[in-house]
């Protein structure tokens, strides 16, 4: 069958809108037609050179939709089930999976090459096999793919907000809740508030955390976080710092978590340096592998006992929280609706990705049509 899809042919280059061919489900896959598609920052690193994948690509890894097919073997899911997926596979039986650490499954060995767990593409065009973005490719029509990158959740949920937990909510949520062990009465500080350090917002005051401060040098999403919960909002660390100095009776933050776009060592060290005895720095934001972003003297971990720790999907169980934090927002407790701020067509997906550089979104969200 055939599929539109927004596609990185190289680094630097922008989204291409292609025809592809999609190859239908084989044993232990499924096809799936997508409702909606994240934009989440991830993606802008394939093509702004800090992870180069393997080209050509099929972008996009927050993704929900529906069930169309299933292929042979397949036990999770059967056609017309409302699905998010998610950006790490789950195969439940790995050494991570199998000790409640989904977010670690070897499964997810190959997510920026995008093939399947079969070391084969689906998706394929001018002769060449093209990947999907962690092993998805959210930004087609239609995809298929392993069984074990869906999680099945409730069909009354808008699967148009639904999107964000295959992503943004739990990677954010997680980072504070599981990542940075936020305890009732804590104070917290989040560097950066785009799509993942919102959620940790909300995980922060979803745990308890008596203070949550937020560092985002734009004035839209400071003025957001403390519609979601924040306490206290500077445009700058140094800023912040002074605060929490204060808050804190000199002691420092209980937990730091970094999720800026780009990931710097300054940032990282404000970090480090705003945390007091015991306290827990999360890194969530990438940058590229060659880079030295941790650099710091030893002996303020060693004599302070401070932990720097890195955080993927929020160390969280994808099979598990996904289902919770959606059960989460239907009872009311998590915000999902206004993690939205725009939505596009797939055709206007660099537009989308614009609207992120220029500080205009919390997160932008691509509606597939019919
Ligand atoms: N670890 C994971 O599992 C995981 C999952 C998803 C995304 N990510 C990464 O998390 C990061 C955030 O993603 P996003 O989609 O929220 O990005 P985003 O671009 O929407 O938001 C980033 C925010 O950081 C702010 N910012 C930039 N530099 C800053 C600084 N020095 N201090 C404070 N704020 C600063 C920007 O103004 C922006 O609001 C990206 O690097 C992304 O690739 C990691
Ligand atoms: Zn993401
Ligand atoms: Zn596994």
């Amino acid at each position: 069958m055939k599929t539109k899809a927004a596609v990185l042919m190289g680094e630097g280059k922008p989204f291409e809108i292609m025809e592809l061919d999609l190859d239908g489900p084989k044993e232990g896959e499924v096809l799936i037609k997508y409702t909606a598609a994240g934009l989440c920052h991830s993606d802008l690193h394939l093509t702004d050179g800090d992870l180069p994948p393997r080209y050509p690509m099929v972008g996009g890894h927050e993704g929900s939709g529906v069930i169309e097919e299933v292929g042979p073997g397949v036990t999770k899911v059967r056609p017309g089930d409302h699905v998010v997926c998610s950006f790490i596979p789950n195969c439940g039986t790995c050494r991570y999976c199998s000790t409640g650490r989904q977010s670690l499954c070897d499964m997810g060995a190959t997510i920026l090459e995008g093939m399947l767990p079969d070391g084969t593409f689906r998706f394929h065009g001018n002769g060449q096999d093209f990947g999907g973005m962690c092993m998805l490719g959210t930004f087609s029509e239609r995809a298929t793919i392993s069984q074990h990158s869906v999680v099945k959740v409730d069909d009354w949920l808008p699967l148009e907000k639904a999107v964000l937990v295959g992503c943004g909510v739990p990677t954010g949520w997680g980072s504070a809740v599981y990542s940075g062990n936020v305890r009732a009465g804590d104070i917290v500080v989040i560097y950066g508030i785009g799509g993942i350090g919102i959620n940790a917002v909300q995980g922060a005051v979803h745990a308890g955390a008596k203070y949550v401060v937020v560092v985002d040098p734009v004035a839209f999403k400071r003025d957001t976080a403390v519609k979601f919960g924040a306490t206290h909002a500077f445009a700058s660390a140094a800023e912040a710092q002074e605060k929490i100095t204060e808050l804190s009776w000199g002691q420092g933050a209980d937990a730091a978590i970094v999720t800026v776009g780009t990931v710097e060592e300054d940032v990282v060290s404000a970090a480090i340096g705003s945390v007091g005895k015991g306290g827990q720095v999360v890194i969530v934001g990438l940058s590229s592998p060659a880079k030295f972003t941790v650099h710091w003297p030893g002996i303020d971990l060693t004599l302070n006992e401070k932990t720097i720790k890195g955080s993927l999907f929020g160390s969280a169980n994808p099979q598990y929280d996904i289902v919770r934090l959606l059960r989460l927002y239907d009872a009311g407790q998590l915000k999902l609706d206004e993690l939205v701020t725009q939505t596009y067509t797939l055709e206007q997906v660099n537009e989308g990705y614009q609207d992120l550089r220029d500080g205009k979104n919390i997160r932008g969200v691509i509606i597939h049509d019919s």
